[in-house]
């Protein structure tokens, strides 16, 4: 169809054991091949277990978070090329919860997909606006600089690089954009990826923030959206896929 790749992407926050994740990883192996490209980005400790599970199907897997360092003593990080000897080919950067709860500036941000792409894992760039932002009319100028930050990156990934818009107001809310609302700061992103001279109509960029099977298809049908990134409902093997079938 279009130039885009379409995707709809789990994110399983800090949640998971082994027994749990295998019915999970075994239902999202056995998913039905859709128009779109499946993947999961698990705890760390869960590589493993999503790559022997994973290996050799359609849907792909990756982390949520990569250091800016390829190696050294940075205790507690992990590095790009440690998530692809685990088969990763995705990695989330710039998370609103690690930019909130650990500090992360659009910056180090940019550092991280850099790190990530070097490393051949596609970085999962994610932007948006809190509630406050939006209100006081900011939402635009904040994520017109959190993707300025990447610039370097974006023009160097040339479409590479996935783009996950996530309303910070709308994330484990229940109260998600409306495809309008979602629609409008796409097309923005969109034309923002333009002026910073990346490829625009190439990158994918997802809508994240309380993703439903029952609201995905009207938001997946926006021309600027190009797949979601699901939090809670990617822990449900059939709310899951149920939101893939939307794509
Ligand atoms: P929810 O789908 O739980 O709102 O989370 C969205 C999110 O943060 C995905 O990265």
């Amino acid at each position: 169809m279009g130039l885009r790749n379409r995707w709809v992407i789990g994110n399983w926050k800090m949640n998971g054991s082994l027994a749990g994740n295998a019915a999970l990883l075994g239902a999202v192996a056995a998913a039905p091949s859709s128009v779109g490209k499946l993947g999961v980005c698990v705890p760390f400790p869960f590589l493993g277990q999503a790559q022997s599970a994973l290996a050799g199907g359609a849907a792909v897997w990756g982390g949520q978070d990569v250091s800016e360092h390829a190696s050294g003593a940075y205790t507690g990080q992990v590095s790009a090329a440690m998530l692809v000897e685990f088969g990763a080919s995705l990695v989330l950067v710039g998370h609103s919860e690690r930019r909130q709860y650990n500090a992360e500036t659009s910056d180090l941000v940019a550092r991280k997909a850099s790190a990530a792409l070097n490393a051949g894992v596609t970085p999962v760039i994610c932007v948006g606006e809190t509630l406050a932002e939006r209100e006081d009319g900011h939402a635009e100028a904040v994520v017109g600089q959190q993707l300025s930050a990447c610039r370097e990156v974006l023009l160097r990934a040339q479409g590479a690089a996935i783009l996950a818009y996530e309303p910070v107001w709308a994330i484990g809310t229940g109260k998600t954009a409306t495809p309008a609302e979602a629609q409008a700061m796409h097309a923005f992103i969109r034309a923002t990826l333009r002026v910073l001279g990346a490829e625009a109509e190439a990158t994918s960029i997802l809508y994240g923030g309380s993703v439903k099977a029952g609201n995905a298809r009207e938001l997946f049908s926006q021309a600027d959206i190009d797949g979601g990134l699901i939090g809670g409902a990617s822990l449900v093997a059939a709310d899951f896929l149920a939101i893939a079938a939307a794509l």
